[in-house]
């Protein structure tokens, strides 16, 4: 009989454990909260309570080429960077390509997971969740895989003197549209990419806009030259293998050259103490811009409210604030989980490879997308399901207790040099290598040198071209025919959605052309020198060096 995996949501990451239970065989029983599906992008008017929220404006800052699953490519004509509302309607084809909506039980909250007595032996979990009546239901799994999302809990500081502030206090959580706040004087705590959107879109409407941050960011926009999708040109292995062999302090020296000749972080107020590849930069087009016509104004970190007026670290003062935007983070919570599987250092989940437990005697239960990386999360997402269930069916196994621990420690030492918040530490990945160690568990980590050898068209692009993921279906289990074809076309998808108003081509001027013209001229030359004939205009350019203009 087929193993029963419960998948907890119904987001991108719910949606894509259903369809790789599928793959290996094993049935899939998904639980969704809400009444459908694609989680955190399916915009909602109001917000509701512990659900993950979006801005109606909210525009993706990860590429269709680079964001999509890796047997699915993106609709063609879909723009490189799309509006939420594309997002939903990506997973929304997905979901009806590879039939998963009848696995789906919607209105449907889980409320606990904990181990059978029998665990040890059977790996089995008992579930209790609540239907839309409100009636408990049990049942028994034989697998867990948890994709609630990590976006659910608004973090506010505490700063001295909130109470006496009389304006609007929201969360990034909140924030829906900017009609609520025409005219007022604003201040936003925290430069993430919420704040720095945020902050944006709200200074075209309110008097004045201050961003305060205690940090500062880089920043970098979506388009990188000639106007192409930044992560195709920057998720490369060529380039990470490049900046692996150079010391941290050369390429942050490189990266901060390049960002500042954009715009002088340090002139408009943003520049961060620490290195461009340290830390995520925020994704921003529009925020300089702001800065630069005046209607966005940065501030040190926030100190103390007093009444209407909000103190700042370096002695300033905004006076008559109506309204304040905390843009301050989010902590994720898995409420329905074992207590005992919350055992790092602040009462987070522990995790090895940011999926398994460590703890647990049978590695049955896996949690997805609870990592931070400098890349798009579907596709790592997608690998994690990958190895999960090839995990939970068996085929797959994991190294021991004191192994995984080991490893979970050193890849948190490496990172607390770079983030130094241990939980902040404790969730970055880094994008490429972290892809590869789970797709090399999977089995399918491309072979770059054999298919340099083998199909040069295709191991050039998977070396130099961007780290798109079906280089994750070309071989191996579950490998796909199509993805040697999406590789190869994935420019032409790129180009598609602005292909919207005809050109002419101009006839480039061949090769041959330039050559049979320098060739002409060189036997002009040699006979003009030969009837000692130099042309005028040879001998002033040459030897009087006159200006041209
Ligand atoms: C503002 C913002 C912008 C982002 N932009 C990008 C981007 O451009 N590119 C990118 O790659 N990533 C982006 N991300 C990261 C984003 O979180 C992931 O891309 C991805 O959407 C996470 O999907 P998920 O399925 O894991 O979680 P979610 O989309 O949050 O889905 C979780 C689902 O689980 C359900 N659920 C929760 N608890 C329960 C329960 N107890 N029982 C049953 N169901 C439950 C919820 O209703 C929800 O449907 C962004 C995040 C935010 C907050
Ligand atoms: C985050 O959640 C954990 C567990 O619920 C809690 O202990 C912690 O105090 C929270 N942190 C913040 C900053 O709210
Ligand atoms: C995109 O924005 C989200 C939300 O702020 C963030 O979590 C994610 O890291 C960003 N992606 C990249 C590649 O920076």
């Amino acid at each position: 009989m087929a193993k029963r995996v419960a998948v907890i949501g119904a987001g991108c990451s719910g949606l894509v454990c259903i369809k790789c239970c599928l793959d290996e065989g094993l049935e899939p029983v998904c639980f969704e909260s809400s009444d459908n599906i694609g989680g955190l992008w399916r915009f909602k008017e109001t917000q509701e309570k512990e659900r993950t929220s979006i801005y109606r404006s909210l525009i993706v800052n990860t590429s269709k080429e680079m964001m999509c699953f890796s047997d699915f490519p993106m609709p063609d004509h879909f723009p490189n960077y799309m509006h939420n509302s594309l997002v939903v309607q990506y997973f929304t084809l997905y979901t009806e390509h590879f039939d998963l909506l009848r696995y789906i039980h919607f209105q449907t909250t889980v409320r606990s997971v904990r181990q059978r007595p029998d665990f040890s032996a059977s790996g089995q979990w008992d579930i209790v969740t609540t239907g839309r009546d409100g009636r408990e239901k049990k049942h028994v799994f034989d697998g867990v895989l948890v994709c609630t999302g990590q976006y659910t809990q608004p973090i506010t500081p505490a700063f001295p003197g909130v109470d006496s502030f009389q304006g609007m206090i929201a969360h990034s959580y909140d924030y829906k549209d900017p009609d609520l706040y025409r005219g007022k004087r604003l201040v936003i705590v925290g430069i993430g990419n919420s704040g720095g959107d945020i902050a944006v879109e709200l200074s075209r409407v309110c008097e004045k806009t201050f961003l305060s941050t205690r940090t500062g960011a880089w920043i970098t926009g979506r388009m990188l030259n000639r106007g192409l999708p930044m992560d195709m040109m920057l998720v490369r292995r060529n380039l990470d293998l490049i900046f692996s062999l150079l010391p941290r302090a050369v390429i942050n020296w490189i990266g901060a050259r390049m960002l500042n000749q954009k715009h002088d972080h340090k002139l408009y107020g943003l520049q961060p103490k620490y290195g461009v590849f340290d830390q995520r930069p925020i994704i921003n087009d529009d925020l300089p811009g702001r800065i630069l016509v005046g209607e966005l104004v940065m501030k040190p970190n926030l100190q103390k409210f007093q009444g209407s007026t909000l103190m700042f670290n370096d002695g300033t003062a905004e006076e008559n604030i109506d309204a304040v935007i905390f843009c301050t983070g989010f902590n994720s919570t898995f409420p329905f989980l074992p207590s005992s599987l919350n055992s790092g250092p602040d009462g987070e989940l522990t995790l090895y490879r940011r999926i398994f437990p460590p703890s647990l005697e049978r590695p049955t239960l896996g949690i997805m997308g609870l990592f931070q990386t400098k890349g798009a999360i579907m596709p790592a997402v997608e690998l994690q399901a990958r190895w999960a269930t090839r995990v939970i069916k068996g085929l797959n196994r994991l190294p021991s207790a004191v192994k995984m621990h080991k490893v979970i420690e050193k890849e948190r030492r490496a990172n607390l040099k770079c983030y130094p918040c241990p939980k902040q530490a404790a969730l970055q990945v880094p994008y490429i290598p972290y892809l590869d160690t789970i797709a090399k568990e999977v089995g399918v980590c491309p072979n770059i040198f054999w298919l340099l050898l083998t199909d040069p068209a295709l191991g050039l692009r998977v070396l130099f071209g961007p780290c798109t993921p079906y280089q994750f279906r070309l071989s191996g289990p579950g490998h796909w025919r199509g993805a040697r074809q999406a590789i190869l076309t994935q420019w032409d998808r790129v180009a598609k959605p602005m292909k919207t108003r005809p050109i002419p081509e101009t006839k480039s001027i061949s090769l041959l052309y330039w050559l049979g013209l320098a060739g002409g001229a060189a036997v002009i030359c040699i006979i003009m020198v030969k009837q000692k004939k130099i042309p005028h205009f040879l001998d002033t350019l040459i030897f009087h060096r006159q200006p041209l203009y």
